[in-house]
């Protein structure tokens, strides 16, 4: 196999259709004639077409494929050149009026190549689910490990991403990856970015990692990522510059995809977790007026029996201790855009949605489950960047149990807090109520699928308030 070797993807299914991708890899520039086929299995294929593979998109493939049936399983492939990719399995979006059944849904983000192995992705891959939902961080901008002994496995080419070129060239070394590329093949990945696509603390004006006279233009930098990032992950691309989109499914839920990080994120008030829970006082913007006007079209619209907002960062606020001994708040996750917030909160309960709402978010490199207003956040850890506690107390034995228990207390929404592992979540949904798992591995440090289920917690229809739950029949 030569020339699939970067694997295939499915993604943004419909009721009728879903989204495929694949690349070739060539020497040179010539464009690439590429066949696809799509079937309730290899040997009986329902439908079939052609396509180019281009080196004006470093000869990826995307093809929207319709005409499917409503919540069914398909396999898909490419052939190019006498060579064959390798199958696929797809699976399409509910009807709208189809029967309010179940969904099984994965939760991933944060995976720095240098931090480990994706034994998460090899997992999710495993399981039985309709779709992952992959909240960003899926690939890093920086090379902050480097050669150092803490670097598991090494980036080539390293160093920090600035060029086209380079952004391909790390997307490329990602899906290189055998448990990448198993996740790919095996469920639809629901994609936005966050900031390390781009650069650390990206916002819609520039990113604390950018430094002009190292990396140049902030919008040449941005226009080079946004481009690989179009090109290498399977996205619908709306009719706008930003990734936010929804993902409707059935009658069961809808699923709205958010862009915090560049479409309208003003500044943050500080770099850094600086010791201010003053941080957000000066209203600011996170979401950005043009997506505000879909969003509440979107929520108004929806009348799907769950409203689930996959976004980067974390909504709920959470105190934690600062440097300083003092109690601060992280500004770039919500807690620094506090009024952004409650207009969000306002929104969802004037709309008809003060329960039954869901954020899925990441970006913390940790596991919460919290209480929200309008229903309960399900956080992330995650898939192998340095945890929250590696970040927070370098070196410290025993001291992320206790900070553990302090985070319990010191924010009483909480319902789970682990702040160590690595990891992912599953999403088990039905007309009820949604039960979130949160399943944490052993090492990230070899290829190794050993992990343990990390608690559950349930939130239920019409109600307010996570309640726990049992372990799952796996
Ligand atoms: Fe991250």
């Amino acid at each position: 196999m030569t020339l699939f070797r970067h694997g295939v993807a499915s993604a943004d299914p419909l009721p009728d259709g879903v989204l495929l991708w694949t690349r070739c890899t060539v020497d040179g520039t010539a464009p690439v004639a590429v066949e696809w086929w799509v079937g309730r299995t290899p040997a009986d294929v329902v439908t079939r077409g052609s396509t180019v593979a281009s080196p004006d998109r470093d000869h990826t493939v995307q093809v929207d494929v319709t005409g499917l049936e409503p919540a069914t399983t398909y396999a898909y492939g490419f052939s190019a050149g006498g060579e064959a990719s390798p199958v696929g399995r797809a699976r399409t979006a509910p009807a709208p009026d189809g029967p309010m059944d179940r969904l099984r849904i994965g939760l991933a983000s944060c995976a720095h190549w240098s931090g480990g192995y994706f034994n998460a992705y090899a997992n999710l891959a495993a399981r039985d689910l309709d779709l992952v939902v992959h909240v960003g961080d899926y690939i890093y901008e920086n090379d902050i490990l480097g050669r150092s002994r803490r670097a598991v496995r090494a980036l080539r080419p390293g160093g920090a991403l600035v060029t086209l070129d380079d952004y391909r060239a790390r997307y490329a070394q990602y899906r290189s990856d055998p448990d990448l590329q198993a996740l790919h093949a095996r469920h639809p990945v629901l994609a936005v970015w966050d900031d390390h696509e781009l650069a650390g603390g990206a916002w819609r004006g520039g990113a604390a990692a950018h430094r002009p006279e190292r990396h140049g233009e902030w919008e040449a930098r941005r226009a080079a990522a946004v481009q690989a990032y179009f090109e290498w992950m399977p996205v619908r691309r709306p009719d706008h510059a930003s990734v936010f989109r929804t993902v409707r499914l059935g009658p069961l839920a809808d699923l709205v995809l958010l862009d915090t990080r560049l479409v309208g994120r003003d500044r943050p008030a500080t770099d850094g977790h600086r010791p201010a829970l003053t941080a957000g006082r000066t209203p600011r913007s996170l979401l950005g007026e043009d997506q505000w006007r879909w969003l509440a079209g979107e929520v108004t619209s929806s009348t799907a029996r769950w409203l689930l907002v996959g976004n980067q960062v974390m909504m709920a606020p959470l105190r934690m201790l600062n440097g300083a001994g003092g109690v601060g708040v992280n500004p770039s996750q919500w807690d620094g855009y506090p009024t952004e917030r409650r207009r969000l909160y306002d929104l969802l309960q004037g709309a008809g949605r003060a329960t039954g709402v869901a954020v899925l978010s990441g970006d913390i490199h940790s596991s919460w489950a919290a209480d929200l207003p309008v229903g309960a956040e399900f956080v992330s850890p995650s898939v192998t960047t340095d945890s929250f506690a590696k970040t927070l107390l370098p070196g410290i034995p025993g001291a992320a149990g206790f900070a553990r228990l302090w985070f319990l207390a010191q924010n009483r929404h909480l319902r789970l807090a682990d702040i160590t592992h690595h990891g992912y979540v599953t999403l088990d949904v039905t007309g009820e109520r949604i039960q979130g798992d949160w399943w944490h591995l052993g090492t990230v440090a070899r290829r190794d699928r050993g992990e343990r289920w990390g608690g559950g917690w349930q939130l239920r229809e019409g109600r307010l308030g996570l309640v726990r739950a049992g372990a799952p029949a796996t």
